[in-house]
Order: C-alpha cells, then sequence, then structure tokens
C-alpha cells in the first residue's frame, strides 16, 4: 500500500498539467474488469439469486497502470470494452461506472459487445487482419468481408460513445490498432476536439499494408487525428509512404513531419514508449536472494545459469524460433547441460485464433521435445510456467536471471525487455536483443543483438553472453538502465502531452505559424 501512495505521488508530480475533465481514453481493452469470483459454484448451482461474490481486477502494469493515476487526476473519462462477466451488474444503465472503487475520481465507460462483435471484430478484424498485417505476416491474415464490416460497426459504436462524452475542449487519446476508423468519425462530429492515435504495433512498409483491400478506407480513419504516433521514426515514414501512395491529394511534409489531406492536417510523430522503470526497480528491490532459492526450489531448477524468456503466447514473439537455438545450444555445447536452465515464462493469449492454437502446441512440444532430449535425474532444461506472477515475482525472476531472451520476429517495441533491464538492480545481468524489435533501435548499442531466423547466430550470441565477464556486464547493463530510467512512461506520456499541447496551441492560433501549414 505504502509503495502505492509513492507510486500515485510521483506520478501525479511528473505528469503534464491537462485541463480537467478534458481527456478521453478510448482503448479496447479496460482498466478495471468486474468478474464472478464463484463461477464455478453457479455454475454447480451453488449460489442463490442474487447473492454472488464479484471481484475487481485492477491494472497491473504497461499503459493502463500508467494513465489509470492521470485520469484520477484530471477527472477525465476512460471507454472502453466491458469485457468482465459481471461488469454489467455493477454498472449504471448508462454504461458508466466511477472508477476506481476506493475513490471515485473517473468515469469508465464500458461499451458492450455482442458475441458476434467479439467475433469479427476483435477476433477477426483486429487479430486476424491488422496484427498479422501490421507484422509483415501477410500470408496470416484473414480479409473475410464480415470481419470489415464489423470493424467498420463496433468503431462506429466507440465513436458514438467518444461523440456523447466529447466538448469542443477535449483531448481524445485513441489506443491502438482497433480503432483505425474511430478518429475520422469523432472529427466529423466533434471537429474542434483535439483528437491524437497512438498505434502501439509495427506500421509495415507500402509493398505489405497494400494487400489490404480496406488500405484506403483504414489510412482515412487515421488522418481524422492531429497527432498520429508510433514508437520508431521507421513506422512513421512507412504509414507516410502509405498515404503518399494513396492519395495523390495528400501534401506530405515530411521536414515538419505533417500530412494535410481534406481541410485538415495530422502530425506523425515517433515516441518510443518507455516502463514504469521505478515501479519495477522498486518491485525487483522488494526481493531478495530468499525468494529466489525458495523460487528454484518451487519450479525445481537446479542449474546454477538462468536464460529468461517473458512473453505473451504469440507468433510474433519468436518463441520457437528461439527455442531452436537453445536445443542447438545444449547440442553443441554438451558442458552447459545441468549447467544452464531456460525459464519460459508464458500468458496465453487470443485463444480461439487457429494460429495461436498451433503456436502454442509447437511451443509445448518443442519444450517437451528438449527436455527428454537432455533432461538428466537431477536437471530440467526448459522450465514452461503458465502460473499468473505477481509483479514482485516476475520482478524477482528479472532480477536474478543471468541472460534475458527477446526474439521477436517483429514487435512494434518489446516492453519486456524494457522492464527486464529497469528490474537489474545489481546490472549483472545480459539483455540479448532481437533486431526485428522497436527496442532495439534504443537499446540496441549495450544489447546483445540477434537476427532471431539465424539460428547459428544466435547460438553463439548466448555463448558470448554467458561467457561475458562481470566488468563488461555492469557496464552495458549500466548503460541500458540509464536508456530505460530516462525514458519511462511517463517521460513517454509527458512528451505525448506536450506535443499534443503545442499542437493544439498552434491549431487555435495558425497566426503563429511561418506557413498556412501550421496547424
Ligand atoms: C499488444 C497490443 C495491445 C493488446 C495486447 C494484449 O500489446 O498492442 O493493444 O492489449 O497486445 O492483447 P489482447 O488481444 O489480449 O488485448
Amino acid at each position: 500500500m505504502g509503495a502505492d501512495t509513492d507510486r500515485a505521488d510521483e506520478w501525479h508530480e511528473r505528469v503534464p498539467a491537462i485541463d480537467d475533465g478534458s481527456l478521453i481514453v478510448v482503448s479496447n481493452r479496460q482498466p478495471y474488469t468486474h468478474t464472478y469470483e464463484d463461477a464455478e459454484a453457479a455454475e454447480n448451482g451453488e449460489t442463490e439469486g442474487n447473492d454472488r461474490t464479484i471481484g475487481i481486477n485492477r491494472p497491473a502494469g504497461g499503459l493502463t497502470a500508467g494513465l489509470d493515476p492521470v485520469l484520477q487526476r484530471t477527472d477525465g473519462t476512460w471507454i472502453a470494452w466491458g469485457d468482465g462477466d459481471a461488469d454489467e451488474v455493477v454498472t449504471d444503465p448508462d454504461g458508466t461506472i466511477r472508477m476506481p472503487p476506493e475513490d471515485p475520481s473517473y468515469t469508465l465507460k464500458r461499451v458492450w459487445l455482442t458475441d458476434q462483435e467479439v467475433e469479427e471484430y476483435y477476433y477477426g478484424y483486429s487479430n486476424r487482419v491488422l496484427w498479422p498485417l501490421c507484422h509483415g505476416g501477410v500470408w496470416q491474415t484473414d480479409f473475410a468481408d464480415e470481419h470489415w464490416q464489423q470493424y467498420r460497426a463496433v468503431n462506429r459504436k466507440f465513436a458514438e460513445a467518444t461523440v456523447e462524452q466529447a466538448e469542443a475542449e477535449s483531448l481524445v487519446w485513441f489506443q491502438d490498432y482497433h480503432f483505425a476508423l474511430a478518429p475520422r468519425m469523432v472529427r466529423a462530429e466533434v471537429p474542434e476536439a483535439f483528437c491524437m492515435h497512438f498505434w502501439h504495433i509495427t506500421w509495415p512498409g507500402w509493398d505489405t499494408f497494400r494487400a489490404c483491400p480496406q488500405y484506403r478506407e483504414l489510412l482515412d480513419g487515421l488522418l481524422g487525428n492531429d497527432l498520429l504516433g508510433f514508437h520508431t521514426e521507421r513506422y512513421c515514414e512507412n504509414f507516410i509512404d502509405c498515404v503518399e501512395e494513396t492519395f495523390e491529394e495528400a501534401f506530405v511534409d515530411r521536414e515538419g513531419n505533417r500530412i494535410h489531406y481534406g481541410d485538415h492536417a495530422t502530425a506523425i510523430r515517433a515516441f518510443p514508449m518507455g516502463v514504469d522503470a521505478a515501479s519495477v526497480r522498486r518491485a525487483s528491490k522488494s526481493v531478495g536472494t530468499d525468494f529466489w532459492a525458495e523460487f528454484k526450489g518451487k519450479y525445481g531448477i537446479s542449474g546454477d545459469t538462468v536464460a529468461l524468456g517473458v512473453d505473451r503466447l504469440d507468433y510474433t514473439k519468436g518463441i520457437t524460433e528461439r527455442l531452436a537455438a537453445l536445443e542447438e545450444f545444449w547440442e553443441s555445447r554438451p558442458e552447459w547441460r545441468g549447467e544452464l536452465t531456460y525459464i519460459q515464462k508464458a500468458n496465453e493469449s487470443r485463444s480461439l485464433i487457429p494460429e495461436y492454437q498451433d503456436l502454442q502446441s509447437d511451443v509445448t512440444e518443442a519444450v517437451s521435445r528438449i527436455n527428454d532430449r537432455f533432461a538428466t535425474a537431477e536437471w530440467q532444461p526448459v522450465v514452461y510456467l503458465t502460473d499468473f506472477l505477481p509483479q514482485e515475482e516476475l520482478c524477482g525472476l528479472y532480477r536474478f536471471s543471468d541472460v534475458m531472451l527477446v526474439s521477436a520476429v517483429r514487435d512494434g517495441m518489446n516492453l519486456v525487455a524494457k522492464e527486464y533491464v529497469a528490474a537489474q538492480v545489481d546490472s549483472d545481468g545480459v539483455l540479448v536483443l532481437s533486431d526485428q524489435t522497436g527496442a532495439y533501435e534504443e537499446l540496441g548499442e549495450h544489447a546483445l543483438t540477434i537476427n532471431p531466423y539465424d539460428t547459428e547466430g544466435f547460438v553463439s550470441t548466448i555463448d558470448t553472453a554467458l561467457a561475458m565477464d562481470e566488468g563488461e556486464r555492469a557496464e552495458r547493463m549500466n548503460a541500458l538502465r540509464e536508456q530505460v530510467e530516462s525514458h519511462d512512461l511517463v517521460a513517454w506520456m509527458n512528451e505525448v502531452f506536450d506535443t499534443a499541447n503545442e499542437l493544439e496551441e498552434a491549431r487555435n492560433d495558425p497566426g503563429d505559424g511561418d506557413d498556412a501549414s501550421a496547424i
């Protein structure tokens, strides 16, 4: 509780000024979810009438946890899909509920989605079209028309919910690929509101993006924003290329990073997102070597050296490529058998999609194959963890692992790499990082880097990581920590809000600009 209060105070001090009531965040996932805790008992007919136990899931980390105090401080509005099974019974008839429960200080507006909407908008267009497309996996897309129709309809639903809450002074912040169309829809109704969007995943090159039958509509929707943010300059350039190829009438000001299209301009900016480094550092410091001994005992980790991977089970994360490199490593370096244990922490994700089911079975098969091949009576090479780990335990795992393996085949940023670094309070771990991640741009100089498809190179980099002396480990990790701490989540939000403020001022006072293009 003490640490939470410190954190809230720290955030309140550092987050930039936003006018009260003006911020509206729109995201697919909600910050708080109400769920029945007695679902099993209810199924067995052991609960009576309305006498059910409801629990609340709170923001556990990342952007949701970061934005929550901002919304609290400014009494803003958060619009999101109400996906909890008990959400509806606790929410007012207009879909709103004041949050957080112990100190209601902002409005959470829940948007209800039918099973069919979830199937076609969330699983369908968002995760079987935009997700693979943006990560360069054109062959993994499923461009079914009903997915597209539903994506448009659900974007309209969210746009309507936003318009209900928005005023001329509002600052509307859309999150991610679930809402490419909503900004244009909101702009049509509340043209004075400032709309911005952060696209949390990669933006692909034109040659990939043009495979999408709806590329025009998607670009048009996003150009309804005043500000559009990506993690890296490369994604900004890719986006600008796509617009140039699509709309002859668009005027692209590459130097000013602006696109003029219709009667409106959109600023395109790179904002590499950070993690809540202070909270990760604190959680990491709160666990000691006794935690590690206990953890190793609990999961039967007998090797002295530990390599770690922490991923949502997604085909972009390069988990099978990593396991292939590890298998080759133990094959070609028998001296490491019995010595190096690899822990794979995996979070199940989007399991209704066949590609995700395939990945899950590929990963479990690879883990059992490796364990069958190399395990001894005292040692198991791969420990596969699907249990939920509280933040302290996850950070402890980061802290005490000797090597972190991040081998995504494509990733907009990869915040796990940054969390590992933030948790390295003893500066004695080594980060092995894929050059296919957004994080590579910032951390590539001091991490050991790999191409996840180059198994031989990956194997020898694991070797280099394990052989690295203490001095070099500390030197590299201190440089990485400096970068991650100084470019943390609050710094990122500051940059986004400061840029929004500047653009909004310029838009409202165009006389200041040196040409008519000032927003
Ligand atoms: C990625 C996306 C997020 C998404 C998260 C988890 O990081 O950029 O928008 O929330 O994956 O995926 P899920 O489909 O469970 O929300």
